[in-house]
């Protein structure tokens, strides 16, 4: 498909998936439109933002347009898709955390479901014929995958039986097990997307996605498990491992592979189609083995905390089995190996921890020079703890360190 000129819609603009999808797009020439409201920081607080990354593609893709619209919205995102009428939609926007799913279930199946039966509904309405790509979650299989037997080694847990080496694949339950709020809303949205596949007939992918991963997530304590254990070890913040020793095991995948998967779809779609997405054997890794790796690469160690109490439902030993999308999609390859994986994230979150250094030293330059010039009251507010972007700072240490709360592990 030749995108040159063409209307691709991507929701959840801002955050991982969907900024990589609004590279991908713009670079192949289409006018991307993003719809984000940034729902995300009021999910996660500042850690959350996603402001910076909008920026970033508002600076690096000259034809992006912005759309801050709530997909929660029915009759807004109508107005928009009869406006646009889009060749393709990437619909990435979510809320994805279980804890949070639990402490906001209205929000969580709000913007989940409903938001996905409103795009979904929309398309129907004025491009039944665009392809629509879905991304859902490994969640969507509850705790089943905690059935397989299971082996302890050193530094994770594996898969026991030979017959379950390659890790799980499409045929797992999703029913008859524990899945959290967000889970159960996104099987909602999953089990909708499908219908519009296959009771419509509509091109309609959905991508049952393991850890995504990459330098553009904004991650924080309650999502983006690579993302903010690299920022905890970073800003030297206390990072809690709940349970299983710390063995518990991911696979994770770059988001550029993963929109490249959603793409070789979008190019010649299976109306309904399921397909599990991730890294696979080779990019999966032990909570302790990523610590490790991480600490490595930094040169720092992470404050790190064991804590004898498993998550709820938190799957022991995850490893995505992408044979089927292999055998329909023989041309997609994974691309992103998780050591380059873990080297991008550093080096770039190392960037921007001395890009925002900069701006602090010249902002305390700015200071200085007016304490000079003006002479401040000894009443006037200090700046201290408060890093160029207005976000607080509580590591000295570090370049804008951004609060200092414990962490814990969810992917
Ligand atoms: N990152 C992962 O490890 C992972 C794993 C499995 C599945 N997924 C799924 O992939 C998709 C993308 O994940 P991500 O990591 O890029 O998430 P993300 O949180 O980085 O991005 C989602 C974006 O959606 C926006 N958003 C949220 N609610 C919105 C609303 N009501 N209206 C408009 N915008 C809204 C947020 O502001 C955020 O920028 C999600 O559906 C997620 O459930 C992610």
């Amino acid at each position: 498909m030749d995108y040159g000129g063409k209307r691709v819609i991507v929701t959840g603009s801002a955050g991982l998936v969907g900024s990589e999808a609004v590279a991908f797009y713009s670079e192949l020439g289409a006018r991307v439109l993003g719809i984000d409201n940034n729902m995300r920081r009021s999910f996660f607080g500042a850690d959350g933002d996603t402001t910076w990354n909008r920026e970033r593609l508002e600076r690096e893709h000259a034809g992006y347009e912005h759309c801050d619209v709530d997909i929660r919205d029915r009759t807004a995102i109508d107005t928009l898709f009869r406006a646009e009428r889009p060749t393709v939609i990437v619909h990435c926007a979510a809320q994805p955390s279980h804890d949070l799913a639990a402490k906001r279930p209205f929000d969580d199946f709000d913007v989940n479901a409903v938001g996905t039966l409103n795009l979904l509904e929309a398309c129907r309405q004025h491009c039944p014929e665009s392809p629509f790509v879905f991304t859902s979650t490994n969640k969507v299989y509850g705790d089943a995958p905690n059935e397989i037997p299971l082996v302890e080694q050193p530094t994770r847990w594996d898969y026991a039986r030979p017959e379950d080496f390659h890790g799980i694949d499409e045929s797992c339950r999703i029913d008859n097990c524990l899945h959290s709020l967000f889970g159960a809303s996104k099987v909602a949205a999953d089990v909708l997307a499908q219908e519009y596949g296959r009771y419509f007939g509509m091109p309609v992918g959905v991508f049952r996605g393991g850890c995504l991963t990459g330098s553009h997530h904004s991650g924080a304590e309650l999502h983006g498990f690579l993302a903010y254990l690299v920022r905890a070890t970073f800003e030297g913040r206390k990072y809690r491992i709940f349970g299983h020793k710390g063995k518990q095991v991911r696979d994770n995948i770059h988001s550029r592979d993963v929109v490249a998967a959603m793409d070789a779809f979008a190019r010649a779609p299976r109306p309904g189609a399921v397909y599990n997405l991730g890294g696979g054997r080779d990019n999966s890794i032990s909570m302790l083995e990523a610590i490790r790796a991480i600490e490595q690469r930094c040169g720092r160690k992470l404050d790190a905390e064991y804590v004898d109490e498993a998550r709820i439902g938190d799957h022991i030993c995850y490893i995505t089995d992408m044979s089927k999308f292999r055998a329909d999609y023989p041309s997609w390859s994974l691309r992103h190996s998780l050591d380059s994986v873990l080297d991008e994230m550093v080096e770039v979150m190392s960037r921007r921890y001395a890009a925002e250094g900069d701006a602090q030293s010249a902002a305390s330059r700015s200071a200085a020079t007016a304490t000079a010039s003006v002479r401040l009251s000894p009443e006037t507010p200090s700046s201290a703890g408060t890093n160029a972007s207005g976000k607080r700072s509580s590591n000295s240490n570090g370049p804008a360190a951004i609060g200092g709360a414990e962490s814990s592990i969810e992917t």
